[in-house]
């Protein structure tokens, strides 16, 4: 299937882009996404390495995943691992990354449903799936949403219930929602099978 994707805009702002967002802490991400040593963990729309360099400095596997070239050089400068590939056709094997995160990056992808079956498809059963995204139910979050369509960014946002319910259709299991003052993280599971496959029997 075609996809057109959108980071047009993001391969331009790459040189800057750490400068504008300035320097965040990742505390409850990282606090909710329960990481273990040895763990592979899979950064989707992870751009210049900004938030997957945080996870790297665990005992585990960082794999930054984005559309952009430009963003992802600023996660090789970094020492991270990068592949380029769209979220929406993830170039891994089912059932093989621990922890998946996204982080300020889903309301870009160009087909959410297909990227969230494939974040799903890619996580091992069990595994954690976090999406941290302006939560749409805040007043400023409309105003940035209304900015991102004035410059023509395509942006489409979900409410965090909105989110749990899309990747609960594709097989995870919404575990929690944190909120702060602008974001939403959504916390997911993927759902273990109880039964072996039928191609088993
Ligand atoms: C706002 S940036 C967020 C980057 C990073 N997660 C952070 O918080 O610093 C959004 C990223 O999503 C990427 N992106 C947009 N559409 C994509 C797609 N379909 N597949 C993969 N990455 C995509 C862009 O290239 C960009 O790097």
């Amino acid at each position: 299937m075609k996809i057109k994707p959108r980071y047009g805009h993001f391969n331009w702002m790459a040189p800057f882009y750490d400068r504008m967002l300035g320097r965040m802490h990742h505390t409850a991400l990282i606090e909710h996404l329960q990481m273990t040593p040895g763990q592979w963990i899979l950064d989707i729309g992870g751009g210049t390495g900004r938030v997957a360099q945080h996870l790297a400095a665990m005992p585990v596997h960082v794999i930054v995943a984005d559309a952009s070239p430009n963003m992802l050089d600023g996660s090789r400068r970094k020492g991270l691992s990068a592949v380029r590939s769209l979220a929406e056709q993830l170039p891994f094997a089912s059932d093989s990354i621990d922890r998946i995160t996204v982080v300020d990056a889903f309301h870009h992808f160009a087909d959410q449903p297909l990227a969230a079956a494939e974040m799903v498809r890619v996580l091992r059963p069990g595994g954690r799936l976090i999406i941290e995204e302006p939560d749409l139910r805040r007043r400023m979050v409309k105003g940035i949403a209304l900015a991102e369509k004035l410059v023509l960014m395509q942006s489409h946002f979900y409410s965090p219930p909105d989110l749990a319910r899309l990747f609960e259709a594709q097989g995870a299991h919404h575990l929690k929602t944190i909120t702060d003052r602008i974001s939403a993280l959504v916390v997911l599971s993927k759902v273990v099978p109880t039964h072996p496959p039928s191609e088993l029997l």
